[in-house]
């Protein structure tokens, strides 16, 4: 498998390319498929990589196998933080923080095909990116309080954790949800607002990245890759942990 995508702090662990050898009992894919997955192990910084098929999905054909990994860990964390624990509805309001980012971006389109408004924040220069990938209002973090132009909301995806995720308990209507994969919520400040906080880890789920790959492949989701080649993957992982990046960055393993 020939691409990995240079997340922070689990390296690796998302890949794109080809089967070139099968388990026994394999059944489901065969030598030659183009695929792409979450693998759950810090295998993916290498020329080959080992995986279970059911957290593989065969790779959306509008992809290349470098824009294909950079998709799994970004895409199912959105998936899984709207679908699954927020239950987001047409016509709800959605804010995202920390849009412009990996999960923020696939965030930003899933809520948009989900029929929802879309909130997001992120500094200035991102704007413009993310009103073209769906977002209705953007909001710069660095200028504005998102308190004083969002309230009444359905849902908040807090990417960013800390005193972001604490001010976001307002800007909730009651019996909202406030879902994040980066620290669980204060449940005193929960139980005052009447807001459902969730914390949660993303899971490996192939069936769920197959209905992911579909909607590249209809038209409804993007990904904006920057790619580095494997030998400069220290310096990926230094600007990836600088968190201000514009969708995701990816090594190229064949080079
Ligand atoms: N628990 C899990 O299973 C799990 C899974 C996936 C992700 N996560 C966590 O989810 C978070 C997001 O991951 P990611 O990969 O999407 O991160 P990322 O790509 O590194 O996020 C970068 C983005 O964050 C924005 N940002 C930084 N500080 C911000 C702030 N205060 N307000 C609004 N935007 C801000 C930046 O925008 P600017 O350039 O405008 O500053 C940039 O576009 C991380 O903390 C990650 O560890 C957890």
């Amino acid at each position: 498998m020939p691409v990995a995508s240079a997340s922070t702090p689990a390296v690796g662990v998302e890949v794109a390319g080809t089967v070139v050898a099968l388990g026994k009992g394999v059944t489901e894919l065969n030598i030659g498929d183009e695929v792409f997955g979450f693998i759950n192990i810090v295998g993916g910084y290498a020329t080959k990589a080992v995986a279970q098929v059911s957290k593989l999905a065969f790779k959306p054909k509008s992809l290349s196998a470098l824009q294909a990994g950079a998709v799994p860990a970004t895409a199912l964390t959105a998936w899984q933080a709207l679908i699954e624990h927020a239950g987001v509805q047409r016509r709800q309001k959605v804010l995202i923080h920390a849009a412009a980012g990996g999960v923020g971006s696939m965030a930003v389109q899933i809520a948009k095909y989900l029929g929802a408004e879309v909130y997001a924040t992120a500094s200035a220069h991102h704007h413009a990116y993310l009103k073209k990938i769906g977002a209705d209002y953007t909001i710069d973090y660095t200028t504005q309080a998102f308190e004083e132009l969002a309230s009444g909301l359905d849902v908040v995806l807090d990417l960013v954790g800390g005193e972001t995720q604490t001010r976001s308990f307002a800007v909730l209507k009651k019996h909202g949800v406030l879902v994040s994969p980066v620290s669980a919520p204060n449940m005193s400040l929960a139980n005052d607002y009447g807001v459902t906080p969730v914390n949660f880890a993303t899971r490996s789920d192939g069936r769920q990245l197959s209905l992911i790959a579909e909607l590249f492949d209809k038209g409804h989701l993007t990904v904006n890759v920057e790619t580095y080649p494997l030998s400069e993957a220290k310096v990926a992982i230094e600007k990836s942990m600088g968190r201000h990046l514009r969708g995701r960055l990816v090594l190229d393993t064949a080079k």
